[in-house]
This record gives C-alpha cells, structure tokens and sequence, in this order.
C-alpha cells in the first residue's frame, strides 16, 4: 500500500467511527511558536497537552490527525533501515472520553483489516508495573479477546512500556504528564543476530521487529515532590509512525523502500551513478536530512549557530559529506533536484510545488554552496597537521564538518592512523552536551516554564493591539517567539516606528496589565468569531469550531485609538489555544528592548517582562 492511502484510511477511520466519530484537526507547525520549552513538535500529542491536561478542544474530545514530526537526538542513528529524524505520525486522541477497550479494539482492526496486516506477524507490548502504577492487565485481556495469542503478549517495564514527552517516571520533570502505553510490533521474521543478545524479542535492536505504533494512556502527572498523580481526566494518545506502517505493509523492513522516499533514491543514484543497494547508509541519511531540512525551511528557519537554524546547518551539512562519500561533490543544481523531488512527494499535503519550490532551493544551496567552501578551507588545514591524533580528528569533524574515515584516508598517506577511541571519547563529550543543550529545554520543568510563557503570550496579545492602537489596523501578526528570558513580535508595517511610538505602544501594554484585566477562554462557531472581529494568525484548516481568548471585556474603545474595530466588547480578541493568565495584572511590566525590520514590510519587537 502507499503512504498516501494509509494516511487517508487512517483519518477516515477514525472520522467515521459509529457513535464515536473523530473531528479531524490540522496538524501543528515543526516549529512551535511560544513555546521555550521544546525545539520542535516532536509527536502528535505535544500541541495537545493543554487539552490532556483538561483544557477544553474547540474541537471536542476525540481529535484525529497526521503530524510532520522532527526528533533531532535521533540524528546519529539515522543510516539503518528504520531510523529517521523526519517522519509523520498518524494520530488519536481521547481527551477523557474512551480509553483502553476501544483504543485497542480499533488499533488492532485498523491493522489488521484497514490496512491488512498478518495477525500472525504482530506483536504486542504492555506495561508490567511498577510500585506505584499497577501492570496493565486490563490491556493484556482486551489482546486475549481480541484473539492475540499469549506468546505474541509481552510484559515491559518503565523502559519500554511507559511514555511522556521526557521518558520513565524519573526522568519526567514536574508538571509533565505521560503514563503506560502499549505497542504493536511488526514480525519480519529475519534469523535473530546474536549480537543483540540472547533471545529475540519484540524490543531487540537485531532487525526482526519494528514498533508500528503505541497507545499510550495518558492519566499521570509528574508532582513537585517526584510522585505521580492521576490526572482528573483518562486519555488516549496513539501514535503510529506512517513510514514504518507503510513499509509493512509492503513487508519490507526498510522504510526507504517506500513511496515517501524512492522517488527520492531515484534521483540520488542519478545524480552520483551508484545504486541504492551498495550505497544505503549514505543515502539514507542524505534524503532523510535533507527531507527535514526542506521542511524547517517551509517553516521559516534559517540555518545559523543557534537552536533551530544550528540543527538545520547540521543536517544539510551531514547531508553533503554523506554525497563526497558517494564520490560526489554537491553543487546547487544536485540540491534543487532532490528538494523537487522532496516537495513532489509531499504537494498538495504539507508542501505547495509551486510556492515552496524556489525558497527552499535557494536555502539548502546557499548553505552548501558555504559549507563547501568552508570544506575546501578545512582541507588545507588538514595539509598543516604533522601529527593526527583522536582530539584533532575529532576538531576537524567539529569545526569542517570531516567525518572521521576521511580523516583517516589522509592521513593514511602519512602512515597515521588515528585514535579511534579517543576520537570516540570526545564525540561523545560533545554528544552528551547537545543532548543536554536539547534536554535543557525540559529544564526546571514544564510547570515552571509553562507560568513564564503563560504571562509572556498574554502580554503579546496586549502587544498586538496596542500596536495596532498606535500605528493602525494594518498592523497584523506575522509570527512570534518567546523564551524564558524575553518575547520576539513580528508584524506588517511598512517603516520604522518613532521613538514616540515605541514609548506609546510600551505604556499602552503596561496600562492594560495594571488594569489587571481579566482574560476569557471563548469556543465559538468560525463565522461568529469572525463577525466579533477576532485577530490573529488562522490557519486550522478543517475547524468548525475555533478557540479565541478576549482580554478585558467591556472594555470601550479610545477615541484616539487608531484601530476603532468593535471586539466583542474585549480590548483584545485573538483566535489562539492559550494558555493565558487569568488576569492582566500577573504579568509584571514590559520593555521593548528593540524594533527593527527583518524583511520588506514587516518588522520585528523584542521586549523584556519584568515578571512579578
Ligand atoms: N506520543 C506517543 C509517541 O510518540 C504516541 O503518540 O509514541
């Protein structure tokens, strides 16, 4: 089967479902807006977790959908058959409606008569318990009734068969919610490679298996003292990742040999005249970064030294050194041709052939076309070196981006040989920091974090309109950024604004938050949000009903505020799904800091809070 029908009887399964039918909702941005406490969105659930947590979806309580997912620590396994740091998720959720009966019964028809997976090739997993959560023996009966044999039931622990956004019950900060979850495994059946241990089981890393999906029972929540608390609501999170479903279906264990990556392959073995099969490794990590680098580029990042732009830089440049491997020195016109293909395979989905085309080539190959320089560069350094040792092999990976076997191959000239351990100790000195640069976003915890971005999107809302207030209703959002230590605002206008207004939109804001106004959580038909007036970025494509929060109600608009819209008698009426503070006054005062231009017609404000 091809991705695209099992994307498409996926969301029609779960819309149609007799008594229990799924609203289906656009998928979120792979790079969160307002939120510091993550890079990417990394599943489906992680837009979601207001409303796990019992924050009311406009949409109701059984939500389906496919998510574009990015998992940036996963970037040095990507090279086997399975591992990808871009890949989509199939979704559904039960915000405290079914639970585990009904998940089940349908997770397993829709693999096994949906898409028409052998029942006798799956596997699955449940949660053994621990001394604080029970073992799931409830989703062991529900396997047995379903007809699955006990020696395709297995029991995990807190390792395997628990998920949150962070990991086990330790490793989850205050304030993060997670809890058992039970997987389905695809058995192919392939002899079991000693060398992953003993015996063989659905967990082992020998090849025979792969996880299609995991239905995860969302119903704890991390506490300040280090227990977990039931949550006041019982959810279901299902996950199930489309390439790997795709390719059993095909009963192939390597994704890549699917219709989201081969047309990709195809252009790969033209440009560099070798075969996929010989050249696997290489390739695979190739489309797969440049896969993801196409879509974070759709999403506005660009490649630099910092968070989102820093992991793009590495995937493209991962991505060139994986095409020299191959013999093949990039230019820009390889590149264009397999970004084309990338956006091919995804036009009319996530991607728009005709728009996205042209800017995504022009990113991806203007960083080549550096990185390859700078390569040149690194090679005359190479020339310099007498001596090559693990340190040094591992400087010249870091600062040019040289793998280790291209070291080695010239330095092989020279009779040198370098310290592969060595080499091995500071690659993972540096590993263990960007994984906990990347960690660090869950630092201090979610609760923590959640009450300063909390005050910080309040304060944007306030931002927004006063801006509009002051320089006119053609003043209109174009995107924000908030982390734990200021707020970025960008928005259409065509000039720099005075001194004077700076000072008067700044005063505005700070009024509104002395006024300790109160904030209203609205659900509302789309058309009636409209007709209130309603600002803001919309783009759920599919909702009938849509989530705006008000900022002040009865509140009469100035006789010199330039925007004199009505807003449903609010100061501020926005389409968003929050959070927001309860009142204004919580928020402390803001300082813009900053106003420039960041590109024609639209300019950017970087303010500080100083929070209460
Ligand atoms: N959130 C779970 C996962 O990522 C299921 O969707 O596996």
């Amino acid at each position: 089967m091809d991705s695209k029908t099992i994307r498409k009887k996926y969301i029609e399964f779960f819309k149609n479902l007799k008594g229990y039918k799924h609203k289906e909702i656009a998928p979120a941005k792979l790079v969160p807006e307002n939120d510091p406490t993550t890079l990417f969105t990394s599943s489906g659930m992680q837009p979601l977790v207001p409303y796990l947590l019992g924050q009311e979806h406009p949409e109701g309580k059984r939500l389906v959908n496919s998510q574009p997912s990015f998992r940036a620590e996963d970037i040095e396994e990507v090279g086997d058959n399975r591992h990808t740091t871009f890949f989509e998720m199939l979704g559904n959720w039960s915000l405290g409606d079914y639970f585990k009966e009904e998940q089940l019964k349908w997770c397993w028809e829709f693999l096994t008569k949906e898409i028409g997976l052998d029942k006798n090739k799956l596997h699955v997993a449940v949660f053994e318990g621990t001394d604080d959560v029970p073992k799931d023996t409830e989703s062991y009966e529900i396997w047995k009734n379903l007809g699955v044999e006990d020696e395709h039931i297995h029991f995990y622990g807190v390792d395997k068969n628990w998920w949150s956004r962070s990991g086990p019950p330790d490793k989850m900060p205050a304030g993060e919610i997670g809890g058992p979850d039970s997987e389905v495994f695809y058995d192919f059946g392939t002899p079991h490679d000693p060398k992953f241990g003993k015996e063989c089981h659905p967990n082992c890393d020998c090849g025979r298996f792969l996880e299609i999906c995991n239905s995860v029972f969302i119903q704890y929540r991390k506490q300040e003292d280090g227990t977990l608390k039931e949550l006041p609501q019982k959810n279901v999170d299902f996950g199930g990742g489309l390439e790997r479903l795709t390719a059993t279906t095909l009963d192939t264990p390597d994704v890549f040999k699917t219709d989201l990556y081969v047309p990709i392959i195809r252009i790969i073995e033209t440009i560099s005249g070798k075969k996929y099969e010989e050249n696997a490794e290489a390739m695979r990590v190739i489309i797969d970064h440049l896969k993801a680098a196409t879509f974070l580029v759709v999403q506005g990042v660009e490649s630099s030294n910092k968070l989102q732009g820093y992991v793009l830089r590495r995937l493209i440049r991962r991505s060139v050194i994986k095409m020299r491997k191959l013999e093949k020195i990039i230019d820009e016109h390889d590149v264009v041709a397999v970004c084309d293909a990338i956006v091919e395979i995804y036009d009319g989905i996530y991607l728009d052939t005709e728009k996205d085309k042209r800017v995504i080539s022009d990113i991806i190959s203007t960083e080549v076309f550096r990185f390859t320089k700078t390569l040149e560069k690194g090679l005359k350094e190479v020339e310099k070196i007498d001596q090559i040792d693990g340190k040094k092999a591992f400087d010249l990976y870091q600062t040019y981006g040289f793998p280790v076997e291209i070291t080695e191959e010239l330095f092989k000239e020279k009779g040198q040989i370098v310290d592969r351990e060595q080499f091995r100790k500071e690659f993972e000195k540096h590993r263990e920091v960007s994984r906990t640069a990347s960690a660090g976003m869950f630092k201090g915890g979610l609760a923590d974090h959640s009450e300063i971005v909390t005050k910080y999107h309040t304060a944007t809302h306030l931002l927004h309109q006063a801006l509009r207030d002051v320089l006119g209703p053609e003043v209109f959002q174009k995107g924000s950024n908030i982390t734990s230590e200021r707020l970025r605002f960008d928005f259409s206008f065509n000039r720099k604004m005075t001194e004077e207004e700076i000072k008067q939109v700044e005063n505005l804001v700070n009024k509104r938050i002395e006024e300790n106004l109160q904030v209203d959580h609205i659900i509302i038909p789309l058309e009636k949000a409209k007709e209130m007036n309603a600002i803001g970025l919309f783009n759920e494509k599919y909702a009938d009903k849509v989530s705006i929060y008000g900022v002040g109600p009865g509140f009469k608009i100035s006789p010199d505020a330039k925007d004199k819209r009505l807003r449903g008698g609010y100061y501020s009426l926005e389409f968003c799904g929050g959070p927001h503070v309860e009142k204004t006054g919580a928020i402390g005062k803001i300082k813009i800091a900053k106003e420039e231009a960041i590109s024609s017609g639209i300019r950017r404000i970087r303010a500080e809070v100083v929070l209460r």
